[in-house]
């Protein structure tokens, strides 16, 4: 008989010390208003069904390893050189790509807490050190202290995670100019803001900037992210990353998204509307929320009488729960406890989500 295999036992120590990934609550079952994990409202453009459905014709071949037609897409479209871009499974997937190039035991990298919880996961896995410089609660950049931390790679969100406010270009070039690690600027959400820092990426040889076709371009499922970055950099991604990262059907239909402009400039038009009718709601409400660039709102709930708290927003999120709305809860930093993050949905779905609101005032 075969000896009994003590797997944990086998597992390398870092590995058994860690926590994985907790992604939000992914609904299995159907009639949810789902406003946790900032997916789009609308679906994706008709071209993207029809691509992938040409597409399912050369499953029997592998797809493009390097994304090539992608790349070249990108690259017209961003003024880059094709050189200066890489395509991963996902955002994830590159972020995974820039801690397993940069970070190992002995080295750090590190981000501003609290933001997207996989970075210090990623940096867990390579058994590396994380640092957290913990945010003030106007969220602002703590400048200096990036600059001086010894972290191989930090990571920023902008627009932020969980807030939803951008940094500016000189905020950004002031950590750039000095900082001597790589900085991934997560732009994830940079499709719903004002501003981006993208042109920053042909000044400096230190920046990462990673995007998402997840949230602008509905297609969480798809699994399709991208990121700029120098030469030097992309190509040391493009060593470790899988030979095909891709797949067949996430290439054609990411091509044939990127390709429809129109349509998404109208439902990122309609999704931005739609948040500055919720900001304006939340103003009625006299709730303290952030100055929102993304497809969130991160707000402080008021109970009828007046009060906040952890409790609050712990009530709140409970009552809408019941009522099949799915809002996020940031229950592990006292910065965030007190708030709930609401991903914006369709017109309809935010009209039953303040209604739903307004009752609880009422109810609760
Ligand atoms: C800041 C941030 N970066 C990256 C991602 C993941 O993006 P993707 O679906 O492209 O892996 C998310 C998803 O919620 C996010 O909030």
């Amino acid at each position: 008989m075969r000896k009994y295999c003590k797997a944990y036992e086998l597992a390398l120590p870092h590995v058994r010390k860690i926590d994985g990934y907790v992604p939000g609550i992914q609904p299995q079952n159907n009639g949810w208003i789902k406003l946790n994990t900032n997916e789009n409202p609308y679906p994706p453009s008709p071209m993207v069904a029809k691509a992938i459905s040409a597409e399912l014709n050369n499953l029997s071949l592998y797809p493009n390893p390097e994304s090539k037609p992608l790349r070249k897409i990108l690259a017209s479209r961003f003024g880059l050189n094709i050189n200066q871009i890489i395509i991963g499974n996902g955002s994830d997937d590159i972020l995974n790509l820039l801690v397993r190039t940069f970070c190992g035991k002995g080295t750090s990298a590190g981000t501003i807490t609290p933001n997207y919880t996989l970075y210090p996961v990623l940096a867990g896995i390579q058994d590396s050190s994380f640092i957290t410089i913990p945010y003030d609660r106007e969220f602002s950049l703590p400048i200096e202290s990036i600059i001086d931390s010894p972290a191989n790679i930090f990571f920023l969100s902008s627009p932020n995670t969980p807030t939803g406010v951008t940094y500016t270009r000189k905020e950004i070039a002031s950590i750039l100019e000095h900082f001597s690690g790589i900085l991934v600027v997560d732009e994830a959400y940079a499709d719903f803001a004002k501003e981006t820092i993208l042109t920053l990426v042909k000044q400096y040889r230190n920046l990462v900037i990673t995007r998402s076709l997840s949230k602008s371009y509905s297609l969480a499922g798809l699994r399709v992210g991208f990121a700029f970055a120098a030469p030097e950099i992309i190509n040391l991604l493009d060593r470790i990353r899988d030979s095909y990262n891709v797949n067949r059907l996430s290439q054609a239909g990411a091509i044939a998204a990127l390709k429809d402009k129109l349509y998404y400039k109208e439902i990122i038009s309609n999704v931005i509307k739609t948040r500055e009718f919720c900001a304006q709601k939340l103003k009625d409400l006299n709730w303290f929320f952030y100055p929102s660039q993304a497809n969130f709102i991160f707000t402080e709930p008021l109970n009828a009488e007046g009060t906040s708290g952890p409790e609050v927003s712990q009530s709140l999120y409970e009552y809408l729960y019941t009522r099949k709305i799915l809002v996020r809860l940031l229950t592990s930093s006292p910065l965030t406890a007190s708030f709930i993050r609401i991903s914006i949905g369709n017109e309809k779905q935010m009209d039953i989500t303040f209604k739903a609101i307004d009752s609880w005032l009422k109810n609760a």
